[in-house]
């Protein structure tokens, strides 16, 4: 079957080692024409290419509990219902103006207690 390719760069950002957030760039094969939510490239990232990689999988993977939200191509939005396709490429990082980054993707949304807010930093599409 025909390869395709998925280009990611995302921020990394480990608050024990690092001074700054940076990028790194993943290629990423996939079957041709099929594509996938963000959520599942960067589970398919982690899972098969870098173990160091830090995100949220959890929650309902359905567009309603907003735990996986993520700057998509500079724009905050739901990882697990924003669908990527062979030969795109973006650039993914933690959610702004939402709360300080743990670690790479991972937010600490519990200094964000008002939910208002958390869905207003939420890009339209
Ligand atoms: S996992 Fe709940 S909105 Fe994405």
């Amino acid at each position: 079957m025909k390869k395709n390719v998925i280009t990611a760069k995302i921020q990394r950002f480990n608050r024990k080692v690092d001074k700054v957030p940076w990028y790194q760039e993943y290629k990423i094969e996939v079957e041709d024409r099929k594509s996938m939510s963000v959520l599942e490239l960067v589970k398919h990232i982690h899972d098969k290419i870098d173990r160091t990689l830090a995100y949220r999988n959890v929650r309902c993977h359905i567009g309603v509990c907003t735990a996986c939200l993520m700057n998509i191509n500079g724009k905050n939005l739901r990882a697990c219902s924003t669908t990527v396709s062979p030969g795109d490429e973006l650039t993914i990082g933690p959610a702004k103006r939402t709360g300080p980054v743990v670690r790479d993707l991972v937010i600490d949304f519990g200094m964000m207690r008002d939910q208002e807010a958390i869905d207003e930093s939420i890009e339209k599409r």
